[in-house]
């Protein structure tokens, strides 16, 4: 597919291998990295050529990125403050509609402190690599998404993974440090590979019991867990006890953005300091504006997380009965493990000829080197449409 330059000191020799692995995987069929899309039609349904294909692999949960809240708010930024903001919150990039956003967070969490970030990524980047400093100790999980490992890469501290999902893992760990320097422990709230959720409750028992913060990364969580999507912190009812919740407006929120709350303000103090909230243009109106009008719309209304539900139980269920084993319990990520690279592309390849969409995901980018199709719930999915999906798995 591509030709990498065999002299071995080309910048590009690196990747003779995974040019190779990518051209076995497109030989199959169509190339799952990338896809493009042609027209977006709705929360759930895209054209590619002359096709219409049924999305079960978007961040969509709530279906939201056509609601007329979101979208009218949208237009309406741009009306009003134009296309971009051209500067650094710190500079000329805040506007009263990230103050007013950052409220809205304070308010919906019942936090002390919010702060607004152009992507969740760099929510992550600039509230880690910030907050844990050189002599300090980061504990983060083995199956930490991307973003959370270079935040740690960014970081002064000291890095040390603990066992998936282990609280007694992180003790022990937490016990052999040292009585220098600060203790940051994270973890997310629901995986985004396998869809599986943290006991936060016990993260953070031991947390505090050992002297150490807690950070919970709900990226993917709020919007569909606890009480009006507040996350799997508040589900399990430790929402005023955690330190620190980072999120994103790209999932449910229907946005793009990222943010970081906190019920210790002292958190305002790393806007002065934290290199990937400074030295990057802040959020656009737009997305600033569906932002917010999501998150209005999820703390006013709890219809779109009930209906979400129905439809990741009416899915599991489902992916069940016809053979196959979810990786986790019902939630709004349903992954299927497949035995080998081949087969789960040759499947992806089978359910985008049946019109499905799900995502293909494979190594290095899932936990224990797994291949997986993943799938994920919308609450502007139907009824109908999880049968189609079913009955495309069950053709498999
Ligand atoms: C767990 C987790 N954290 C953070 C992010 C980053 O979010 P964003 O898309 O806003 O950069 C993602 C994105 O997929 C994620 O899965």
């Amino acid at each position: 597919m591509f030709d990498t330059d065999t002299n071995r000191n080309s910048v590009f020799a690196k990747f003779e291998k995974l040019a190779e692995r990518m051209s076995a995987v497109s030989a199959v069929g169509r190339s799952p990295f990338g896809m493009r899309f042609d027209d977006m039609l709705s929360p759930t349904r895209a054209r590619i050529g002359n096709e219409e294909i049924l999305l079960a692999g978007t961040n969509n949960y709530l279906g939201l990125t056509y609601a007329p809240e979101c979208t009218t708010a949208a237009k309406a930024a741009i009306d009003a403050h134009g296309t971009a903001t051209t500067g650094s919150r710190l500079a000329n990039g805040t506007y009263s509609d990230h103050l007013d956003l950052e409220e809205a967070l304070k308010a919906y969490f019942g936090v002390a402190s919010a702060i607004v970030c152009t992507t969740g990524y760099q929510a992550n980047l600039a509230a880690l690599s910030t907050l844990a400093g050189r002599g300090d100790h980061l504990l983060i999980d083995a199956d930490s998404h991307a973003c959370i490992y270079d935040a740690c890469r960014l970081s002064d501290a000291e890095t040390i993974r603990f066992r998936h999902n282990s609280p007694e893992d992180l003790a022990k760990r937490l016990s052999r440090l040292p009585d220098t320097g600060a203790r940051l422990v994270v973890i997310e709230g629901l995986y985004s590979m396998l869809g599986d959720v943290a006991p936060v409750a016990e993260f953070l028992k031991v947390a505090h019991a050992h002297g150490a913060m807690l950070f919970v990364d709900e990226a993917h969580s709020v919007g569909c867990y606890g009480d009006h999507g507040r996350g799997v912190a508040q589900a399990q009812g430790v929402l005023d006890q955690v330190d620190f919740i980072s999120g994103t407006f790209s999932k449910s929120f229907a946005s793009i953005g990222g943010f970081i709350v906190s019920r210790h303000p002292a958190l305002e103090l790393i806007r002065l300091v934290s290199r990937p909230y400074l030295f990057t243009a802040s959020g656009s109106p737009a997305n600033v504006a569906a932002a917010r009008a999501a998150l209005g719309v999820i703390a006013r209304d709890d219809q779109l997380g009930k209906r979400l539900w129905a439809r990741a139980n009416q899915l599991h269920a489902g992916l069940i009965a016809a053979g196959f084993q979810p990786a986790s319990p019902p939630g709004p990520i349903i992954a299927i493990e497949r035995p080998d690279d081949q087969t789960a592309v040759a499947e992806w390849n089978k359910l985008m000829d049946a019109g499905i969409y799900v995502n293909l995901a494979v190594p290095p980018a899932t936990p224990q080197a797994k291949s997986l199709l993943r799938l994920s719930v919308s609450a502007a999915h139907t009824e109908a449409d999880i049968d189609r999906i079913l009955a495309a798995f069950r053709s498999l």
